[in-house]
């Protein structure tokens, strides 16, 4: 300021002085003296818009609570910083005529014109960039063929700069960002990522399933409002192939989370007792499983035989024979044990899981029975050699241990007691297909028909 008005206020002195002092200036020292002029007032034109940009921008925050973006910031202070210089170099220069200058000279439009290419070009795409908002500071975005991503720090006139995952700032030019796709992943969006994993091919679907949403659901920063969802991607070669999708309440914090979300899930399989599949060569030497031989599930096998009802009055050892006889399957939740309509030849015994028996009734499933632990199915069909009655669905992972006519035949011979009981609850239960229970009426003689049915069809006396 004490410049400015000292080159004001001794102007004419300074021109004598110089003009003095050294004597071949002649009238140059008074350009010299306008020059200095200039230079002092150009100073305090820019601390005066910086001052203005200040009170303006932080006016603009305080009633509105929105933050200006930088390039408008910017082109705020390149117009007033202009517009102020203008204003100055005429007061200084009354006889230059600028627009002579700017609009006559034609090579000075080229020089300028090839010399901005670069900055005139990142100037407009920044401006089409905070006109379009396609992302926001506080984004995660990746950039182009390198796949720069990080988040977004600041939209300048000239660049966006990204922060990325290693801490590195990188300056992605105006003109690249408008051009190169970019994948945008904002801020106040729930953003979902994908973690990979595998099971052996021993390990129950539907246990790890349920066991990997659990874990991953109650991982820091993976959104309450939508359940992960754990999915089957592909039978690989060493195991089953998995992914567990979850969405995140900050996705610029994924990387933490995703190895937080491996984290869980290798504890959550150390509890349910899963294993991560590996590559490996297994030699199969196949030997078709007997229940009863095995070693650890045999005794398992003969306790649920034995707590069936209708099996109760066998001997421990025709118990033990059944199951040798049996066979094991398992059923995802939803497949269809037995269809309607069917022949068969066999019954089964819900060794741990839940079925549904379904009749249809006019094109719609009605469920007459729900069927769990211990009871028994699709002894109408085995019993007296008619097509299966009704649908058997898994509703739950269903572990089903199946008995067929053979079996049941030389059980039947050594316990010819066991075909009445089996014909009552077969009479039982054909009352509860028929949707009105009227017809019990004639429950005494149907059950006689069956246990006729069953003995001729097993050609007992
Ligand atoms: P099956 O007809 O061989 O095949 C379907 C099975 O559903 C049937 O044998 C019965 O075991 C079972 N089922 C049919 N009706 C009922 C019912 N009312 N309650 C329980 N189970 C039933």
């Amino acid at each position: 300021m004490l410049g400015i008005y000292l080159t004001f206020a001794f102007d004419r002195s300074l021109r004598e002085l110089l003009k003095t002092q050294m004597s071949g200036l002649g009238s140059r020292a008074d350009t010299i003296v306008q020059l200095l002029q200039l230079a002092l007032l150009g100073i305090l034109a820019y601390l005066i818009v910086r001052g203005l940009n200040t009170m303006v921008f932080g006016l603009v925050r305080f009633r509105r609570g929105f933050e200006a973006p930088t390039l408008v910031r910017n082109i705020f202070s390149i117009i007033a910083f202009t517009a102020l210089f203008l204003l100055i170099f005429t007061s200084i220069f009354p006889d230059a005529d600028l627009g002579a200058l700017f609009t006559t000279s034609a090579i000075f439009g080229v020089i300028l014109g090839l010399a901005l290419q670069d900055t005139l070009g990142n100037f407009f795409a920044g401006i089409s960039l905070q006109a379009d908002r396609p992302f926001q500071v506080g984004d995660v975005i990746t950039v182009g063929a390198l796949r720069h991503t990080g988040v977004v720090e600041e939209i300048t006139w000239r660049a966006v700069k990204i922060r990325t995952f290693q801490n590195h700032v990188v300056l992605i030019s105006n003109s690249t960002a408008a051009k190169e796709p970019i994948e945008v992943c904002p801020r106040a969006n729930l953003n979902a990522r994908l973690v990979f994993f595998n099971t052996l091919y021993t390990d129950s679907p539907a246990k790890t399933i349920h066991v990997v949403r659990e874990a991953v659901r109650e991982a820091d920063n993976v959104s309450q409002k939508i359940s992960p969802i754990v999915r089957i991607r592909n039978l690989g070669d060493s195991g089953i192939d998995y992914e567990v999708k979850y969405w995140l309440d900050d996705y610029a914090k994924h990387n933490d989370t995703d190895a937080l979300v491996r984290q869980r899930i290798w504890y959550a399989f150390r509890r349910a007792n899963l294993n991560f599949a590996y590559p490996t060569r297994t030699l199969v030497v196949e030997r078709k499983p007997r229940i009863g031989q095995h070693d650890g599930d045999g005794s398992a096998i003969v306790e649920r035989l034995a707590a069936v009802d209708i099996f109760a009055p066998l001997s421990t050892e025709e118990t033990s024979m059944l199951a040798q006889a049996a066979t094991s399957h398992v059923f995802a939740p939803g497949e269809t044990v037995i269809r309607a309509g069917d022949p068969g030849s066999s019954m089964f015994v819900v060794h741990n899981g839940r079925v549904s028996v379904q009749v249809n009734e006019s094109g719609r499933p009605r469920t007459v029975a729900t069927l769990s632990d211990g009871a028994f199915f699709g002894e109408m069909a085995l019993f007296t050699g008619e097509p299966r009655t009704a649908n058997v669905v898994a509703l739950a992972e269903t572990e089903v241990l199946e008995i067929g006519h053979a079996a049941m035949k030389s059980v039947f011979d050594t316990n010819p007691d066991l075909v009445e009981s089996l014909s009552h609850i077969i009479t039982e239960r054909k009352l509860g297909l028929t949707a009105s229970r009227d017809i019990s009426l004639g429950g005494d003689s149907e059950s006689a028909g069956i246990l006729a049915s069953i003995k001729r069809f097993f050609g007992l006396k």
